[in-house]
Order: C-alpha cells, then sequence, then structure tokens
C-alpha cells in the first residue's frame, strides 16, 4: 500500500483522539457535565476533520506531495464517524435516549435540525466514497461528492447557533472554511496550478 508509513499514523492518532478524551471523562477531569463535553468535542472534531479533508487537495497542488490526497477518504470517513459519535452522544448523555422527546427537542433547539441535515449529507458521502460507488455513479460521482460544501456552510451554522455568545472560535473556523472554499474557484485554482508548475520548472537544474 503506498504511503503506509504515513497513513497508519494518522489513522492511529485519529483513531485515539476520542478514547483519550473517554479516559479524561473516566478521570473526571471534563468538569461538572462530561456529558455534554465529550458531545461538543466529537462536533468540533467533526468539523476540523471535514476542514482538514477540504484541505488537501489544495495541499497536494501547492507542494506536490501526493501523500496528501492520499489520506482524503480516510479523513472524510473519520469525519463521518466522529459526526455520528457527536450524534449519538447527543442521543446518549443530552436527550437520555428518549427519543419520543425529539420533536420537542427540535423546537427549542432547531440548529438539530440544520447538524442533521449536514448528517444526512456526510452519510451521502460516507456511502459513495467506495470505487464500486465511482464507477457506478461516473461523473455524477464528483458533482455528489460537491456536496461537502454546503456541508460545511451547514455545520458551521449549526455551530454557530449553539456557540453564539463565544463566536471568537466560530470566526476562527468560518475564515479557514472561507479561505478553502475560495481555493475552490477555478481562478483561484487554476492560479495554484500555474504557481506550481512554474516552481517546479524553475527548480530544474539548468532551467
Ligand atoms: C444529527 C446530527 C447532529 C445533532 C443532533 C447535533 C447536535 C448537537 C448539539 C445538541 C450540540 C450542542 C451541545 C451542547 O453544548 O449542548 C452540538 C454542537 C455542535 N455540533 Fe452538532 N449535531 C449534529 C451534527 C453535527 C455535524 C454533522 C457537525 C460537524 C460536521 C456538528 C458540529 C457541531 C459543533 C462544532 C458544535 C459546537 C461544539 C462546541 O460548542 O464546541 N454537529 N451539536
Amino acid at each position: 500500500m503506498r504511503y503506509w508509513w504515513w497513513r497508519l499514523p494518522v489513522f492511529l492518532i485519529v483513531a485515539s483522539v476520542p478514547f483519550y478524551w473517554l479516559y479524561q471523562a473516566w478521570a473526571f477531569a471534563l468538569g461538572p457535565d462530561p456529558g455534554k463535553v465529550l458531545v461538543d468535542r466529537l462536533g468540533q472534531g467533526a468539523l476540523v476533520l471535514l476542514l482538514i479533508t477540504l484541505a488537501l487537495t489544495p495541499l497536494q497542488r501547492f507542494t506536490g506531495w501526493s501523500g496528501w490526497v492520499a489520506v482524503r477518504r480516510q479523513l472524510g470517513l473519520w469525519t463521518f464517524a466522529y459526526a455520528s459519535l457527536h450524534l449519538g452522544g447527543y442521543l446518549f448523555f443530552i436527550l437520555g435516549l428518549e427519543i419520543a422527546r425529539l420533536p420537542e427537542e427540535i423546537v427549542e433547539r432547531p440548529y438539530i435540525l440544520v447538524g442533521s441535515l449536514a448528517f444526512v449529507g456526510l452519510l451521502a458521502l460516507a456511502l459513495t466514497s467506495n470505487r464500486w460507488s465511482m464507477r457506478r455513479l461516473g461523473k455524477r460521482w464528483k458533482q455528489l461528492h460537491r456536496l461537502v460544501y454546503p456541508i460545511v456552510l451547514l455545520a458551521l451554522l449549526h455551530m454557530l447557533w449553539v456557540v453564539r455568545s463565544d463566536a471568537g472560535r466560530w470566526a476562527l473556523y468560518a475564515a479557514i472554511a472561507a479561505f478553502l472554499l475560495a481555493l475552490r474557484i477555478p481562478a483561484l485554482s487554476g492560479a495554484l496550478g500555474r504557481w506550481r508548475s512554474r516552481r517546479t520548472i524553475s527548480a530544474k537544474p539548468g532551467i
């Protein structure tokens, strides 16, 4: 497997973070409401992983190193795994598994609906992130995977709704997302590609 020496540590680090948080909860290091802190951390973890996944293609274009995109599928699936744990944590710790309370919860906290939409989008991407779906869907696969952009916006709106009074952290994520989305504008991504090829040519000996 190509880049196994890079893929394996990425896998181990991302897989071990939720265990570390669980350990902290067990060691009473997460304050008086560890369930809520776990839900928040998993939600934030999902958003960070989503942004890192979005950054990989520009990083590859910028540096020319294909190791970045070698971990793209893995990190996309980890985003979905963290979001699933975030949802599971919400149902278990906040809702106490009283699913019948969900309609009343949605009226009280409408941001849950926005998070759910982002989650359904992530589910669609996770289910079709295999070679079989790529072959079956052909051109439509790329179109479907452009869903990642509205998902980022929904996740940011969902977070803003939760953290309203502490918008500094949100503003940082929003600025990173805006930069990464801007890099997808054809004029900018083309300029990045041209900059990279100019750099490669000038780095060749004798040129
Ligand atoms: C069915 C889907 C989802 C549900 C039910 C849900 C529910 C929640 C709830 C209840 C909170 C607030 C917890 C609290 O502090 O009381 C929250 C916060 C948050 N969620 Fe979600 N969420 C969902 C999907 C997502 C997704 C897909 C993402 C990101 C990709 C996400 C990212 C976040 C973030 C960043 C926060 C703020 C965490 C913080 O305060 O640091 N959520 N979510």
